[in-house]
């Protein structure tokens, strides 16, 4: 029998392809009632990956706006939140990560006095301006949220040193390697038409603190990158926020050896990073991701969340910076020895069983 009821809410991209296998496992449970919630704080992109998966959202808030602000979206899923909570009075919900949707999902849940579960919780760099404002959502996140699902032992121990009872906090792996591994296996394609006689450097970039020179200065990297390497390729796909997308086109264009191209569907981008030679990315996913598939990142930002793949040698920081971005590419592109010490195919981020531990928490909690 179903006694109890799990909200499970959605927002982005990364947070469909995180939780999809949380809804999947919870669905498989008999003693619990799953509903699915997607904010659609992103659109397009949140759609693609839940139909990949097979998730069917019971309620859909359609909130996302061209360019919108933090505050207004905020203040619409605060006010939208409200009424879900009201109407579906769940025993828990749970979120992933921290998007403005996870952050504003907390706080409902706490004005509402509804346990909230936080899935990925404990990832810090300690710098509430790297990244904005996604390192202030997940703090707030963190302090209201009961259950802290960690995904390694290194965000266990931010979680205690900000005070979190230690019998709150379960590590359980980063459910991005379960999603992961359910695709990869796949036959996938990428879609695109690619000349295999070149490396492939795939892209991703859409970070709010690198918007404006920053960004700029990635573009003007990747141009001499391909500008001085006739033998490679390079694949962006452009993330629609119209603060890269403007960009992009006007400082990409036009390159023979640079296809921009519309976000790829995760199971295409999957297959574009198992193709890849090297990655060059300010994402968080596609730092957990592209280890366990053994391809070298070059992370475009000065700091991160996800330290342990760094300590480990497999991922590289290289800043929105010219000159870095550049000379640490070329060498991978150069030196064998530089390339094989990163692609080890190493992932301190999870087994592939992370949806299943967090089930299991909640499953002797509740049933
Ligand atoms: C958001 C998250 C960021 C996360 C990223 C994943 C916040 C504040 N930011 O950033 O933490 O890393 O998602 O990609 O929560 N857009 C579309 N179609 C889509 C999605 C976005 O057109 O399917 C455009 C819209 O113009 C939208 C804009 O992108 O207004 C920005 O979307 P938003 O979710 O506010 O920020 P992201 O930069 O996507
Ligand atoms: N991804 C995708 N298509 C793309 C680029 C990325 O499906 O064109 C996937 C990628 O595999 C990863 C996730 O999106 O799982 C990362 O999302 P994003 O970089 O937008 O957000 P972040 O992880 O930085 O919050």
């Amino acid at each position: 029998m179903k006694n109890r009821k799990i909200l499970c809410v959605v927002g982005t991209r990364p947070e469909a392809i995180k939780m999809a296998p949380v809804i999947l496992a919870l669905k498989n449970e008999s003693w619990v009632d799953v509903r699915v919630l997607a904010t659609a704080q992103h659109r397009h992109m949140l759609d693609q990956v839940l139909n990949f998966f097979g998730i069917d959202p019971d309620i859909d808030l359609n909130i996302m706006r061209p360019n919108q602000a933090l505050t207004t979206l905020t203040a619409r899923l605060l006010l939208e939140l409200d009424d879900v909570l009201l109407a579906e009075k769940p025993d828990v919900v749970l979120a992933q990560g921290d998007t403005t949707t996870v952050m504003t999902v907390a706080l409902a849940c706490f004005y509402h006095r509804i346990s909230f579960g936080h899935v990925e919780a404990g990832l810090r760099t300690w710098d509430m301006q790297n990244p904005f404002p996604e390192e202030a959502n997940r703090v707030i996140a963190g302090r209201l949220a009961c259950w802290h699902f960690a995904p390694t032992e290194s965000s266990r121990q931010n979680l205690l040193r900000e005070g979190v009872c230690d019998t709150d906090i379960v590590v359980t792996g980063n459910t991005v390697i379960d999603a992961l591994f359910m695709t990869a296996s796949k036959k996938l394609e990428i879609g695109v038409h690619l000349d295999d006689t070149r490396r492939l450097v795939l892209v991703t970039s859409h970070r709010r603190e690198n918007f404006g020179e920053p960004f700029r200065n990635i573009c003007r990297a990747l141009r001499t990158l391909a500008e001085g390497n006739a033998d490679i390729q390079i694949l962006y796909p452009v993330h629609p926020n119209p603060n890269v997308k403007d960009v992009a086109h006007e400082m990409l264009a036009g390159y023979s050896n640079i296809i921009l191209c519309e976000p790829l569907d995760y199971a295409p981008f999957v297959a574009a990073m198992k193709k890849a030679y090297l990655i060059i990315s300010d994402s968080g996913g596609v730092q957990e991701e592209a280890p366990a598939l053994g391809k070298p990142v070059l992370v475009l930002r000065d700091e991160t969340e996800r330290p342990e793949a760094v300590d480990m040698g497999v991922v590289k920081l290289v800043g929105p910076n010219f000159e870095r971005i550049v000379k640490e590419a070329q060498l991978l592109l150069d030196d064998p020895d530089a390339y094989q010490s990163m692609a080890r195919g190493i992932s301190p981020y999870g087994d592939g069983k992370g949806a299943q531990r967090i089930v299991a928490v909640l499953k002797e909690h509740f049933a």
